[in-house]
């Protein structure tokens, strides 16, 4: 119902499980020595699965593989796939049927699943359906290599061990379809929270956190070959904390936001996710302190309703999430705030729906993700509740939180009229090569007309003189 629908594009976020699977595109594809292998890789599912890729890319790349942006030239498929809702498997598996077909015309051509479904369905994958040679897990993406060589020689290679340390902290990412601005870092891996309807903690192990110089170099790297912002990446990232083996001495994620703004003036930093139950005040005073990290916090709400929240195992209430909003807005009176919302999660009455839709008033998200419930097996909720709330239902309730929120992030973009912010320049307008297109620390897109001398990577004052739901137009003033 709400996929597909370009009303909503750019708008307001229903992930789209159907279009994303983003291939890695090289720049152009390289000339690359007589018999070397070739990967071709797509990614679905949440930015650390991207970000994933690259880490994948990397180690391949050491192991004499090159990318490719043609599937049918390759000698290796790979899908880094996604478990989060029953559509986002079902896509992949769709892909997978279309790459086996290219398989029966190129048997050598090995495919391998990688990421949150070849935790879940490694056997099944393999054995039964005969799918795929390779299934590597997201902690295990350092056998790869041998385990494409053993595949080569007629063994399905599968190694889904999660891990406690496991960190790649290691590895230089290659960065696939970079546009050399800006670029993610992971900084933790895995969850410990345990949310009643969530797969990840299944898929991706315990939570650990990489150590922080080796961010703060990747950062660092970025910055000095052109980069100008980064995006910090955890499930719960207001939960990192790295002891140094060293001194002991302990850095928390205010901390660790400070040392990445250090590096310089103008290395934009933002992150995701921020977690209700853990963002602190320091957090949001470090924030607030350096203009370089972005006034931006991606704070899933999920349910509006308290009961909801505590079956949800969310381990907050309506409470205090509205006592975090009044603490940013209190902290950061321009800071956006966006959400996650689950609609029809277990036993959820149409009461309870409408604290949902109420509390979206009260925090004033910018924009947000939102999804009805899909039950995933294994899941606290899955065993301990019933699936109850009628398709129908839910998406109704969907709808209504959607058609909510365009309404929310119309007025939220209505108030940037007048106002002039600075603005990282990203690239060329999709629709018009005489605009640019870029973001301000909002993490709104703003587009504007080119003037002479702007470059991308750059920063510019744009003055906002209109808005659609989706986006800011202006123009260039001087600051
Ligand atoms: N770590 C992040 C979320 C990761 S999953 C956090 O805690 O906020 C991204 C989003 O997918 C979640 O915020 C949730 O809104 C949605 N989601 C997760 N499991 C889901 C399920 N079973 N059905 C529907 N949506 C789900
Ligand atoms: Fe899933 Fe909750 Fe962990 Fe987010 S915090 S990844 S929703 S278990
Ligand atoms: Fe999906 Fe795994 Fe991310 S289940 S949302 S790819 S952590």
């Amino acid at each position: 119902m709400y996929d597909n629908n370009p009303s909503l594009e750019g708008l307001v976020k229903t992930i789209d499980e159907k279009k994303q699977g983003t291939a890695f595109m090289p720049e152009s594809e390289p000339v690359i020595p007589e018999g070397s292998k070739r990967f071709y890789i797509e990614s679905y599912g949440c930015q650390m699965n991207f970000s994933d890729s690259e880490i994948v890319g990397s180690i391949l790349g050491d192991a004499g593989f090159y990318p490719t942006r043609d599937m049918k030239a390759a000698d290796l498929i790979l899908v880094n796939t996604c478990s989060i809702r029953e559509k986002a498997e079902l896509t992949v598996r769709k892909r997978l049927e279309l790459f086996n077909k290219l398989k029966d015309q190129k048997p050598q051509m090995m495919v391998g699943v990688l990421g949150c479904m070849a935790e879940r369905l490694k056997k099944k994958l393999l054995d039964e359906e005969k799918l795929v040679d390779i299934v590597v897990g997201p902690d295990a993406y350092r056998d790869l290599p041998n385990l494409v060589s053993g595949a080569e020689e007629g063994n399905r290679g599968v190694n889904v061990l999660l891990s406690r340390e496991e960190t790649y902290a290691d590895i230089n990412p290659l960065r696939l379809n970079s546009n050399g601005i800006t670029a993610f870092i992971s900084i933790m891996r895995g969850c410990d929270n345990m949310c009643s309807f969530c797969v990840v903690p299944f898929t991706r192990g315990r939570e650990r956190s990489r150590n922080a110089f080796s961010i703060v170099a990747e950062a660092n790297d970025l910055f000095s070959k052109g980069y100008r912002e980064v995006t910090l990446l955890g499930q719960n990232v207001d939960s990192y904390k790295w002891t140094n083996p060293e001194d002991e001495s302990v850095v928390n994620f205010a901390n660790l936001i400070e040392m990445v703004a250090h590096i310089n003036p103008d290395l934009r930093i933002r992150f995701s996710t921020s977690h209700p139950k853990d963002i602190t005040d320091e957090v949001l005073h470090t924030m607030a302190k350096y203009e370089n990290i972005c006034k931006y916090i991606h704070l899933p709400v999920q349910s509006g309703n308290s009961r909801v929240l505590e079956l949800m195992n969310r381990t907050y209430d309506r409470e205090w999430y509205m006592e975090r909003v009044k603490r940013i807005y209190e902290i950061m009176p321009d800071c956006a705030i966006s959400s996650d919302m689950i609609s029809g999660f277990c036993t959820e009455t149409e009461e309870e729906h409408k604290d949902t839709l109420t509390m979206m008033e009260y925090a004033k998200y910018s924009m947000s993700y939102m999804f009805y419930y899909s039950e995933r097996p294994g899941t606290l909720a899955a065993r301990k509740y019933e699936d109850d709330v009628p398709l129908a239902v839910k998406k109704k309730r969907l709808q209504e939180i959607v058609d909510l929120q365009m309404n929310i992030s119309h007025e939220h973009n209505k108030k940037d009229i007048g106002k002039t912010f600075k603005v990282l320049i990203e690239g060329t307008s999709k629709r018009s090569e005489l605009d640019l297109k870029g973001r301000n620390s909002q993490n709104k897109v703003i587009i504007f007309p080119k003037t002479d001398g702007d470059e991308v990577g750059t920063y510019v004052h744009v003055k906002v003189n209109s808005v659609t739901r989706a986006t800011l137009i202006g123009e260039r003033v001087l600051a």
